[in-house]
């Protein structure tokens, strides 16, 4: 057998006038886990979809254990054992996991029409004619009339074992993900999940089909650290038991953490495979983008003094009716970036919502340049100079219509008419286009985004860096007093995330506060002037960047108050004074 699991060869695939891949190498040993290292639009999605069957090679070949295979449809791949677990989940949301497992599984053994061109292969007619070719032909006959009834019987056999046995379906699907270390309730609706517990679902799915070649896209995007982790320790499992798996990441700790080797793509090229042990960020960046990147966030102070945000003893109930923040205070001044942490679901999600009037406030006051604005509506609010952009964690849905051109995407938020209405359906035609498109115009120029066009292309065809730069570039070109913006660089890759760094830095420069809620905490402290910690809804307090450190800044994050930490020196004092 073969060294390799998988060796892609010569890989090329082009949509239209775009190569995704050209003439890719790629291979992958059992038991090893390789990195598929890339920036967005590098092409590895597109690689390994060919892989899963999703997509046919233009050229070149893939070899399975050494042995050349024409894969060409998700059906193939996974009786070769190649199981892919996709960037969004392909799951339905009202069946529970065992249903979502079951569904997908082979209705057939095998593939008759195979089998029968094999039977023809094993008895030729060739050459032969009268009683030995009636012979042979009824011997075919035979052989493929056992074929049917073996199939028709597993039919059957299968029919009865969903009638009847469904109850053990649970346990089977319970006992793989035993067996993996995994943590999934086979009777739960997907639709209660949470993100990582669909992603669980995604990855028993393939096992259970007997995968052991495991492809993951950009598998860590959705997750938290804790979360990351747990799926780190999996795959390590998999690995252990001679799975060859391949992780799609542009996150290089990652890459340097988990993998054994590691290949970059660049621009749809494969520009190097090498030994992880060998690399470091510095060389994996420079690969990825081809030449020398500055990894440093400028965090300049700026000599802006007024209060726009003045936030005090806010309280806001969550959909369930609890307390989602409590007695929430703090103050956003001009040229700043005041940084929100806090584990997923801590409340940054309310405290944004509130703040742009999409959730009602309990109790407590929103001041903005003085004036009390909880209880407004949305749009007046935006009026007054307030941005919101908020990526949630599937980075849908996240304010801009994906059918829609980067052009009417910037109309969606300006076109109401002075009054606030909506102009009627029949007058959406005389809406203002050409301003539209020179403002798209702009946003694609200043931020470097890539898009064929600003007027026809869809923004559900860019890639994720390129929307979320459509998105934050509209809501500066609003030129708000106050941008609020949850994970902007969620997702994205390194030039791009870099990119939206500078974008904000730039806006404070020009004086607008900027609220900013993260995940990365390294990032957090070298970009924000301020950080606000919160824990459960309420705020731990509130550290000067300069002065804090990333351990710290956990700690506050799981409940140790800021007093605990630093004692109660004159830091203290001005931050409570502060809010
Ligand atoms: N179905 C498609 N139709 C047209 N272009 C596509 C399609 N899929 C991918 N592309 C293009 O191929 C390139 C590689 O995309 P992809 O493989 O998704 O990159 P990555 O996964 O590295 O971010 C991009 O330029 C993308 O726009
Ligand atoms: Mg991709």
């Amino acid at each position: 057998m073969s060294e390799y699991a998988v060796q892609l060869k010569n890989i090329t695939k082009t949509f239209g006038s775009v190569v995704a891949n050209n003439r890719v190498d790629l291979n992958v040993r059992r038991g090893e886990i390789l990195a598929l290292l890339g920036e967005n639009g590098s092409g590895k999605t597109t690689l390994m979809n060919m892989l899963s069957g999703i997509y046919r090679p233009d050229k070149g070949q893939i070899f399975i254990n050494g042995t050349k295979m024409y894969i060409d449809s998700p059906e193939d791949a996974k009786k070769l054992g190649i199981g892919m677990i996709h960037q969004h989940f392909k799951l339905i949301e009202k069946f529970t996991a065992a249903d979502n497992i079951w569904m997908g599984v082979e209705k057939e053994p095998f593939l008759l029409k195979t089998k029968f061109n094999y039977v023809d292969s094993l008895y030729p007619y060739d050459g032969l004619d009268g009683n030995s070719l009636r012979s042979q032909k009824l011997q075919r006959f035979k052989v493929k009339t056992r074929l049917c009834l073996s199939a028709l019987n597993y039919k059957l056999v299968n029919f009865f074992r969903n009638a009847f046995l469904s109850p053990s379906r649970f346990e089977k699907v319970n006992k793989i993900a035993r067996d993996f270390g995994f943590d999934l309730d086979s009777r739960k609706k997907v639709c209660d999940m949470a993100v990582s517990e669909k992603q669980t679902l995604e990855i028993v799915k393939v096992l259970y089909y007997g995968a052991d070649i495991l492809i993951l896209d950009e598998p860590t995007a959705v997750l938290t650290t804790q979360e990351i982790q747990k799926l780190f320790s999996i795959l390590r499992k998999m690995k252990e038991k001679g799975c060859a798996i391949i992780i799609i990441t542009h996150k290089l700790n990652e890459v340097l953490e988990i993998s054994d080797r590691v290949t970059v793509l660049r621009k749809g090229e494969n520009v190097g495979t090498i030994d992880t042990k060998d690399a470091n960020e510095q060389l994996l960046t420079e690969l990825m983008v081809g030449e020398k990147v500055d990894l440093k966030i400028e965090c300049e102070k700026t000599d802006f003094d007024e209060t726009l945000l003045s936030i005090k003893g806010l309280t806001v109930l969550n959909n369930e009716g609890t307390n989602a923040i409590e007695d929430v205070s703090f103050d956003l001044k001009s040229g700043e970036i005041l940084g929100v942490a806090g584990i997923s679901g801590c409340g940054q999600k309310e405290l944004c919502e509130s703040i742009a009037g999409l959730l009602p406030v309990k109790s407590g006051e929103i001041l903005y340049s003085g004036e009390n604005i909880a209880g407004k509506r949305p749009l007046d609010i935006i009026n007054m100079g307030i941005s919101m952009s908020f990526i949630p964690e599937d980075r849908l849905g996240m304010g801009l219509a994906g059918s829609m051109s980067v052009a009417d995407n910037m109309i969606l938020k300006t076109y109401r008419n002075a009054k606030g209405k909506l102009p009627s359906p029949r007058l959406y035609p005389f809406v203002d286009r050409k301003n539209a498109k020179a403002l798209a115009n702009k946003v694609v120029e200043e931020l470097e985004v890539s898009t064929p066009d600003v007027d026809k292309t869809p923004v559900r065809r860019l890639s994720g860096g390129n929307v979320q730069k459509v998105l934050l570039g509209r809501e500066i070109k609003g030129d708000p007093r106050v941008i609020i913006t949850a994970y902007p660089v969620r997702g994205l890759d390194i030039n791009s995330s870099y990119c939206i760094y500078d974008i904000l830095s730039r806006e404070k420069q020009k004086g607008t506060g900027v609220l900013f809620v993260g995940e990365d905490l390294d990032v957090m402290l070298a970009l924000c002037d301020r950080i606000l910690v919160l824990c459960h809804g309420k705020v731990m307090g509130t550290v000067q960047h300069n002065q804090s450190t990333k351990e710290q800044l956990g700690l506050m994050m799981t409940g140790t108050p800021y007093s605990q930490i630093y004692g109660d020196g004159e830091n203290v004092k001005e931050e409570v004074a502060n809010g």
